[in-house]
């Protein structure tokens, strides 16, 4: 085959098909958000692809100690797409593709080799990593980590800056910590975080010492938005506290100045807060939904149960007493075929279906697609230059195609291994994700529910 100019405006001849952009984290990202916060047991997976569902920008992961990852024996279920990290009798961590570009995988540690080694086990099934400075239970803090952190400012600073050294670009880092009592102290802690290449800064507006049901105390953020902004390193600063929902997050932006919001316990009751569409009813139609979903997703019952037993609506359509009926059948329940009727049947393969045409209709990253644009322009240069230089070699098409491969950036970081076309389970600790035709997430969901 000839090969033609690159040059002026006609397209590339053998160019391969645009493939997914590149959806890598970068802190603009973080900004103009509304997040799901890690919460432990009650941030599983199926309550991330609600929350995604619902709008949440972006979806952290439960905490998990480094350590408890490291053995884990990462399995791809062939049905669902369902990546496991099977610890001995349970899996540890659970997650699907659809949400890599949105997921925030959650370390607590004390120790920046172990966070580091844990941080890779999962890399490449997450967007970004960011540290546990804030768990003021003593579960944590005996052993050095989550709000201990605080006050060890020199050994949380080692452990993101070991993540940072150890991340390919890709990978964001962040931390999330709490407020010191005093303002002073956390402006300095604030300063030394931020030096450590951190993409974002999320602040739980409460103390070590403060519980939740005490109010949070946004009123502090202010001061720590515009002392981050003047560092002029582009961090986004993430308020955490109190904030339930969509509409309420206008609120909490405007008296902090945060460039986004982090929402817990209002997401545990209701994973639709993150729309500005009314409450789904948990009752009639959230509690159904989510049980279907997981039965599909194949998730643990104890877990799914216990995600379920802290819903709690408006109750739109059944009584008090209905509900606590409703609650306790499902309290009762041993496993998934004890609630089939509650939940209407299954297969969840429609609630599957809802949550990945959801996230395929968001907008595309807008830094992306100026992103992929520079890049093509770059490469259709070298191209056309090439072409010059070699013009006696006419024939040789195949050299052109490769150039337009928009994941080069991923595959120079790992030494050029990319997988290969059409593999769907890459081997850790490879971060290439299979280069097929369109976005290979949601093309390798859509094959599994045909
Ligand atoms: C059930 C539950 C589990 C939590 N687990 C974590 C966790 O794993 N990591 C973490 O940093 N914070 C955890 N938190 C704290 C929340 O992320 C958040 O900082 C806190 O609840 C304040 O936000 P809120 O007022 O929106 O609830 C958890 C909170 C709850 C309610």
């Amino acid at each position: 085959m000839v090969r033609r100019s690159l040059s002026g405006s006609e397209t590339p001849p053998h160019r391969a098909p645009k493939r997914a952009r590149i959806e890598h984290l970068t802190s603009e990202d973080f900004k103009n958000g509304i997040f799901l916060a890690p919460m432990v047991r009650s941030g599983a997976l199926p309550t991330r692809l609600y929350a995604l569902k619902h709008g949440a920008t972006l979806v952290w992961g439960p905490e998990m100690v480094d350590k408890a990852i490291l053995h884990a024996e990462r399995e791809v279920d062939p049905e669902t797409g369902v990546v496991s990290y099977n610890g001995k009798t349970r899996a540890m961590f659970t997650t699907h593709p659809i949400e890599k570009p949105y997921l925030i995988y959650q370390i607590g540690s004390s120790d920046p080799e172990l966070a580091v080694q844990a941080a890779k086990t999962v890399m490449q099934d997450v967007s970004g990593i960011d540290l546990n400075c804030g768990c003021p239970k003593p579960f944590s803090t005996h052993a050095g980590m989550g709000a201990a952190l605080l006050t060890n400012p020199d050994l949380l600073c080692s452990i993101l800056t070991a993540l940072r050294k150890a991340m390919p670009p890709e990978i964001t880092v962040s931390a999330k910590i709490r407020l010191l009592p005093s303002q002073e102290d956390t402006l300095k802690l604030v300063e030394r975080i931020c030096d450590t290449g951190i993409s974002t800064l999320t602040v739980h507006c409460r103390t070590r010492n403060m519980r939740e049901k005490d109010k949070a105390v946004i009123g502090r953020l202010r001061e720590i938005v515009e002392f981050v902004e003047k560092m002029g390193k582009g961090i986004a600063v993430v308020e955490n506290g109190d904030c339930t929902g969509y509409e309420d997050a206008k609120r909490v932006r405007e008296v902090t100045g945060a460039h986004s919001v982090m929402i817990a316990r209002a997401a545990e009751a209701n994973p639709s807060c993150f729309s500005p569409e009314p409450l789904i009813d948990v009752e009639s139609i959230f509690i159904p939904a989510y049980l279907r979903l997981a039965h599909y997703l194949k998730a643990n019952w104890n877990l799914t149960k216990f995600c379920v037993l802290q819903f709690n609506g408006t109750r739109k359509t059944l009584t008090k007493t209905e509900t606590v009926q409703l609650k306790q059948s499902i309290s009762r329940s041993k496993d998934f075929e004890e609630v089939k009727q509650l939940a209407g049947g299954w297969t969840g393969v429609e609630e599957m279906e809802e949550i990945i045409a959801a996230i395929e209709a968001r907008p595309p990253r807008k830094r992306d697609v100026e992103s992929v644009e520079v890049q093509e322009a770059e490469s259709s240069q070298k191209a056309s230059a090439e072409e010059d230089e070699n013009a006696e070699e006419q024939t040789e098409t195949e050299e052109v195609e490769g150039q337009f491969n928009l994941e080069i950036p991923l595959k120079a970081h790992v030494g050029g291994e990319v997988t290969p076309l059409n593999t769907v389970n890459p081997h850790p600790p490879s971060l290439c994700a299979p280069l097929l035709p369109s976005n290979p997430r949601l093309q390798y969901v859509r094959n599994r529910l045909r």
